[in-house]
């Protein structure tokens, strides 16, 4: 298991979305969490459609009016507490959740590698 601190989390918007990756080479684990108050969820960054990263802008996972996570490709609509797609082509599935916490005002993932 490697656990990351992704950062402060008054340094991430409220809300909003930071990126982390865990490992080197071509083929780090990405992923992002997203923060809500104080709450914090963390997910891989891959689509359940087809597969892609989800985000075209580094750190934009959020609809509009930042109340759900969407796919930049086909737009579909997830979650943000519990990753599942309610709207879109792969509505039904979830996205991959990562262990996350907060722990002395710093946010922490946990991925199995
Ligand atoms: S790859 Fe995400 S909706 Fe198609």
């Amino acid at each position: 298991m490697n656990e990351v601190r992704v950062g402060a989390l008054a340094e991430i918007d409220d809300p909003g979305c930071r990126e982390f990756t865990v490992g080197d080479g071509d083929w780090p684990f990405r992923g992002f969490v997203v923060r809500r108050g104080a709450a914090v969820y963390a997910y891989e960054n891959y689509c359940m459609h087809v597969g892609h990263p989800l985000n075209w802008v580094p750190g934009k996972f959020l609809t509009g009016d930042n109340t759900a996570i969407v796919c930049a490709s086909h737009g579909a609509l997830y979650a943000i507490d519990t990753g599942e797609c309610f709207s879109g082509p792969c509505k039904g599935d979830s996205l991959r959740r990562v262990a996350c916490e907060v722990r002395n005002g710093d946010v922490w993932v946990t991925v199995a590698a």
